[in-house]
Parts: structure tokens; sequence; C-alpha cells
């Protein structure tokens, strides 16, 4: 795509109260009246914060207060003796909340679980009392050695978000024993955590006034604000019958969603699975039903490490075999991931492995085992990262057994259907994707082992395959055309930080013709219609359909409205004639019969027109495989001496469908692909196997690809319009950036050094 495409696509309309401060995000809440009802009283805000545990498995035998509790402008120290007990929820989340919540016993089932909640009149305070507090532990030989516990794995049914453990097609076991060429290794990938820049943050208040006892409202950096409303008002009792799905089903079909529970998401710095239904979410929450008054907790950097989800570690064994001439006849993917004792989500790292190649047989198997750790849980691309590091590694090691270009290689194996489901692609534009990546990159000079030098650093090219799939998932929107023609468009899903706001609005604006500030977007609050989930890549696809179906149902409702009017030009017109752009009602052939929506409104005594979209019901039956893909191109520098790799530069080339806002797309590749640089180089969180302590829980010691570790990057477009995914053509790109990027890298480590590397994040001790 030119870089005009993106020069004139629109700025983020949320940016510029981003970027001077003004942008409300759930830490800036500091008073809570803009969410009270008429009437109520406002009552200052508290500020919380965790007492984390000193333990990685056992009891605690006594908490002493005492010291906190005389501190003053201490308001209550919450513990399991007086906290608010809770129901079990049984809701997906994102983290490991429906199979733990907390301060509901004394147990410790990991370091840094909060074991009492401080609150105070302010911030300062609360963490002071909080370091007051001493807990006497009665600790039990805790699983923190992943080395030494192996005999505690068990195989995993489930990964993902409910999808199958072990995926199987031919018998890959007996292909590959059989295979002339062959290659089987072993990774080994660390644990990382997210950092997003905001922190887990949440403000809870239980409204008091007559008539609203018992309702509770929640600002939160959410992912899911309907999904944090359920999962709150099935652990406080407030009425919750159903699962999560079966309330969205009654959604689809209309019905309000009718809930004690109202959460908001302001904007949200940074959300990549991290951000939904932890502790944080409910630890203020229960505060707030004993004190009365809104209740803050901001966690700080320290405390999202053992709080909030992170990817977990994996050791993953990967088979290839193939013939002579390089196609595929065996992958055997057996994946065993570290998790904890009560994480409900475990990588699916077969995602994409499973759909990529067309190969015959296929076997995919995860394990897993637990430790006495937090839950790790979704981080952007999950089961994709670390699965296409291990397969485009794999390939990369094939092509060089065989003597072939790595981009051969794969286009000898290009998967013409999904090998999985044997169903066709919705639209497929890999081989454009590798071309278009190799031109710009100049792919041309690599040598199959590089000769090229530059200084003490030795030069290397590497490349590798990105995909991600499509989610479509259901979502609804309301749109509300005003009389003085300006459009409110609702629907509840999140901006976090990927330029939500602006490229839904732009649906709205391009299906209706009318100048984007003509369009007012509402998100982020359960008192909206239902938005899915703001995760796997699904936003603007999802949500942005919903509205489409809105827009669509809009124009028709109004050319309704206008034909039974007497006074309307458009009187007694057929409805396919009436077209509706520009917010003008207009006859299709006989262009000077207009009718302007104003007009319209006005003449039928209007003040507004209200329609509701709903789409993606079909989630996941659609007559197509759906996916995005890419490529992606890495250049490195390796130093001979010290083994310091810098990555120089990088090219993605990617195909995801129709690009709603070139601008913001191209900042969400190019965050993955800086990210991809971090899952290669960089990120690792370490933990102590004798007291389960993350070590490295702050941003100076997790290190994360900082200006001066992000190479030059190219993002390239391929152009592709998904209509047989959807009508609005578009796939996700929020995830697909990252993926391959780490494979890229070490490929080009191996073609610069001849060192082949499996074991991320890849170190200059490794390199040496
Ligand atoms: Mo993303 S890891 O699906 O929020």
């Amino acid at each position: 795509m030119p870089d005009a495409a993106i020069n004139n696509a629109p700025v983020r309309i949320d940016g510029h109260a981003k970027i001077t401060g003004q942008g409300l995000y759930t830490g800036d809440v500091n008073c809570f009246d803009r969410y009270l009802h008429p009437g109520e009283a406002v009552r200052p805000m508290l500020h919380a914060a965790v007492v984390p545990a000193g333990i990685a498995f056992g009891r605690v035998l006594h908490l002493d207060t005492a010291a906190a509790q005389r501190l003053p402008g201490v308001r209550l120290v919450m513990t399991p003796a007086n906290a608010p007990r809770l129901k079990k929820i049984r809701s997906l989340l994102m983290s490991e909340q429906s199979n733990y919540l907390p301060l509901q016993d004394d147990n410790v089932r990991y370091h840094g679980q909060p074991i009492a909640l401080v609150v105070a009149q302010t911030p300062e305070i609360a963490r002071e009392a909080a370091m007051l507090i001493n807990a006497t532990y009665s600790p039990q030989p805790a699983l923190l050695d992943f080395e030494r516990n192996l005999d505690k794995v068990k195989p995993a049914k489930k990964v993902g978000a409910g999808s199958k453990g072990e995926v199987k097609r031919g018998d890959a076991e007996a292909a590959f024993a059989t295979a002339p060429i062959k290659v089987d290794a072993h990774y080994e990938l660390q644990p990382a955590h997210h950092n997003a820049i905001e922190p887990g943050a949440t403000v809870a208040y239980w409204h008091a006034h007559d008539g609203l006892a018992n309702r509770l409202t929640v600002v939160s950096a959410t992912q899911f604000v309907y999904g944090d409303a359920v999962a709150l008002g099935e652990a406080f009792g407030l009425g919750v019958k159903d699962k999560l799905p079966r309330i969205v089903a009654q959604v689809l079909v209309g019905k309000e969603f009718d809930s004690a529970v109202r959460v908001i998401a302001p904007l949200i710095g940074g959300g990549f699975g991290s951000k939904g239904g932890a502790n944080h979410t409910m630890l203020p929450a229960m505060a707030a039903k004993l004190l009365g008054h809104p209740v803050k907790l901001v966690l700080t950097r320290q405390d999202t490490f053992s709080q909030m989800p992170y990817r977990g570690g994996a050791d993953i064994r990967l088979r290839l075999g193939a013939t002579p001439d390089g196609k595929l006849t065996a992958l055997v993917q057996e994946s065993l991931l570290q998790s904890s004792e009560t994480a409900s989500f475990l990588e699916p790292t077969s995602e994409v492995t499973q759909h990529l190649y067309a190969v015959p047989n296929f076997h995919a198997t995860h394990k897993v085992l637990r430790l006495n750790t937090n839950s790790p849980g979704w981080m952007r691309a999950p089961g994709v990262t670390p699965g296409q590091f291990v397969l485009e590694t794999a390939m990369d090691e094939l092509a060089e057994q065989l003597s072939l270009d790595p981009i051969e290689l794969r286009l000898r194996n290009y998967a013409e259907v999904d090998p999985e489901s044997g169903k066709q692609w919705s639209s497929k534009s890999l081989r454009e994707c590798y071309a278009q990546g190799a031109e710009h990159f100049g792919w041309h000079r690599r040598q199959a082992r590089s000769t090229e030098h530059q200084g003490e650093e030795r030069i290397g090219y590497g490349m590798a395959t990105a995909a991600y799939p499509t989610n479509h998932f259901p979502a609804t929107a309301r749109l509300i055309l005003h009389a003085d023609g300006t459009v409110v468009a609702q629907s509840a899903t999140q901006e976090i930080g990927q330029g939500a706001i602006t490229s839904l609005s732009q649906v709205v604006a391009t299906e209706l013709a009318l100048p984007l500030d003509r369009i007012r977007l509402e998100i982020g609050d359960t008192t909206l219609p239902f938005g899915a989930f703001s995760a796997g890549s699904s936003t603007s696809l999802s949500v942005g359909s919903a509205l489409r179906v809105a827009a669509q149902e809009l124009a028709e409702r109004l050319a309704r409205i206008a034909r039974v009017d007497k006074a309307s030009p458009l009187y007694l017109c057929a409805l396919k004639d009436i077209t509706f752009q520009g917010g003008v009602l207009a006859h299709r052939i006989e262009s000077a019969r207009r009718d302007p929506a104003t007009a319209v409104l006005s003449r039928a005594g209007r003040e507004s027109l209200e329609v509701k979209g709903i789409a993606g019901r079909t989630f996941g039956k659609s007559d197509y495989a759906r996916m995005a893909f890419g490529a992606q191109f890495a250049r490195v520098a390796v130093n001979e001496f010290t083994g310091s790799v810098r990555v120089t530069h990088m090219t993605g080339a990617f195909a995801a469908g129709r690009i709603l806002n070139a601008r913001t797309a191209r900042s969400q590749l190019l965050g993955g692909m800086v990210w991809g640089v971090g899952h290669a180089l960089l990120e690792e969180s370490l933990r102590d196997i004798r007291l389960g302590a993350w070590v490295n829980a702050n941003l100076a010691e997790a290190h994360v690809p900082t200006n001066a570790d992000a190479p030059d990057i190219e993002v390239i477009f391929v152009p592709e319009d998904d209509t047989r995914g959807s009508e609005l053509g578009a796939k996700g790109i929020g995830e697909i950036g990252i993926t391959g990027v780490s494979a890229a890298i070490a490929n080009a480590i191996h073609n610069a050094t001849g060192r082949r590397l499996r074991n991320l994040p890849i170190t200059a001790e490794q390199v040496l």
C-alpha cells in the first residue's frame, strides 16, 4: 500500500486527547459523580493496595494488621476473615478468575497472591499500610521447578478457549518414521509478561440510593465489559442465572442485557489479552461493598506480574518429515505448557500449525505442568506466537537440509485449501506476501550461508510465515440518527489502544456516506448494546459488521418513512429505488427526487430515529476457512566477539482483508513486529525456584524492546478484500504482526553464524 494511503487515512479520533493527557483512563477516575444516578450523594473515593503472599504454597496462619489499622487514613483492612463471600464463576474470562476467587480462604497458591487488601484515603497511605502487615505462614513444599517436576505432567484435553488439546489427521508418527528427510528438535520458550503501560485498574461503587441498593458500577481497564459484568454478577450473587454464552445468545435475539452490574471501560492503555476479569476487578468491588464508598485499585508494576496473566513457558518438540523434493509428509508437534493450579486457559500452540502447510499427516498434542505460580493467560497471539517460532524455525532447518530457498520450501507446501477442514480459504494472498515482502526487503541479497560482514558483525537474513485466524464474533450495535443529521453509534466494545474508535466510526461514515465528524461512537459500557471482547483480533470485523448492518437498517427505515409520506419527493417510490447517501434519501434513477434525512424526521415529528444491527451469529460456521497471512523478513547483525544481536531491518508483508484504516493498521502491525523482537531476543520473566517470586518484576529488569532495539521496519499491505469471508471484507490485524517474527530473527542469526538456536529469548551466551 502506498504511503499516501497511510497518510490520507483518518488520524485517531482519540489521539489528541490521549497525547495531551485529556483522555480518560481508569486510573484517572478520581471522582465518581459522573457514574451516579440523579439524586445520589457523592462519596469520596478511597484507594486500595494489595498485600501479596510471601510464600508460593501453604497457608496464612496469622495476619498482624494492628500497625496498619493504626495508620491515620486507613479505612479498611480486608482479609479472608471479613471479605465478602463470593460465588463460583462459570463464565469465560481473560484470566484465572473462574477457578480462583481472591480472599475466600487462607490458602496460598502462588507467590504474590492477594492475602489482604488495604483501603485508605490516599493510595500512598494504602501502600504504606499494606507494607505494615505481617503474615505468619505455614509453608508447604511448592511446585516451582519445571525441570524437576516433569513427572507431574498431564495431558491437556482442552486448550485456548475450548478447542481440542489433540489434533490428528492421517498417521503422522508412521509417516515421520519412514520419511527420507527429517527434522526433529526441541524448543524451550521462557515465560514473559505483558507490561502494558497502563497497569490493571478498577474503580467500584455500590449504589446506596433508594431503589438502587445492590447495584454495582465498575469502571475498569477491561477488554470485555459484558464479560466482567456477568462475572461480577455471578460472584456477588446478583441474579445472573445463565452462563455467558446463553446470555449472549439472548442478546443476539434482541433481548436487553438486564444486569445489576454496570461495567464501563474508558480508554485502555494496552490490553493484548492481559485485561479483564482478574483479581484487580473483584477486590475493589468487595471492599466497596463493605465501605459504601467508591474504591479504586491501580496495581503497581510489581503487582501486574503476579496478578495479571502472562505468557507461560513452553517446551515443544517438533518433528517434520519430508520427501527429497521438499514435500512435507509428516508434522508432529508435542507441546508441554507451564501453567498454574488454577488456570483455565492454555496456549493453543497448534492453532495455526494445523492449517498452515499442505501436510497430509498431522498430530499435535498438548500437555500441562501445573506449578505454584499465578496463572498464565492470553498474550498477543496466544499459542500462535510460540507455535510459529517452532514451526518456522524447523522449516528453515528443513530448507537448509534440502538446499532449498526457505521461500521455495514454503511454496512447495502451500496449502491451497485448509488441510485440516478441507475447506477453501475465504481469501489467501500468502504467495503475494512472500513475493512482495521479498522484493521490498531485498531477499535476493541472501546467500545460503551468509559471508557478509560489517566490522565485527556478521550479517544474516531470515524469513518466516505469519498467520492468524480470522475471528468473527457476534456483536450488536445501535445507530441513532438525530434531527440535526448527526449519528450516534453505540456498541459496548473497548478501545484498547488499537484505534477501534476511529476504524469503527469510519465504517459507519463509509456506510452512510457521511463525513467522519458527523458520527459519534459510544463504546465501553454495558448500558450499550453488546459488543464482543476486544481479543482474538476480532473487533473491527465483529463490531464493524454489526455497525454496517445497523447502517443498512437505518437507510431502509428512513426510506420506509419517506415513501408513505405524501410530502416526500419519494412518495410511493419502490424501496429498492431509494438510496441513502450523505444524509439524503434519493431516487436511484431520477436523481432530482431527493429528501434529506433531517426533513424526513422533522415532517414525521421525530427528534431521532433508532435502529439496531446484529452480526456474526454464525460464528464458527463459515463455509470457508478464514485466516490472515503474511511474510516476515529480518536482517540481523551479530557481533562475533560479544554475541550481541542487532535486528537492523524488518519487512512484514500482510494480506489481512480490507484495511479499514491504513494508519492505525500499520501501527498495529508495527507494534506486533516490535514485540516480536522482544519475544526473540529480550523478554523473559525469571522465577525464583526457591520462593516462587518473579524476580525481575519491574520495567528496569524485564527487558522489552526500546527505540534503540527497534529496527527500521517496513510494513506492506498486500491488497485483499475478504468478501467471501464477510460483507465487511476485513480480517484481524491485531495479532498477526507478532507471529513469525521470532523465527525470522532466529533464522537470520543462523544465516549469519551457522548456529541453530531454538530457545527463547536468544541471549548472547547462546549465540557465542
Ligand atoms: Mo488477545 S491475546 O486475544 O487479547
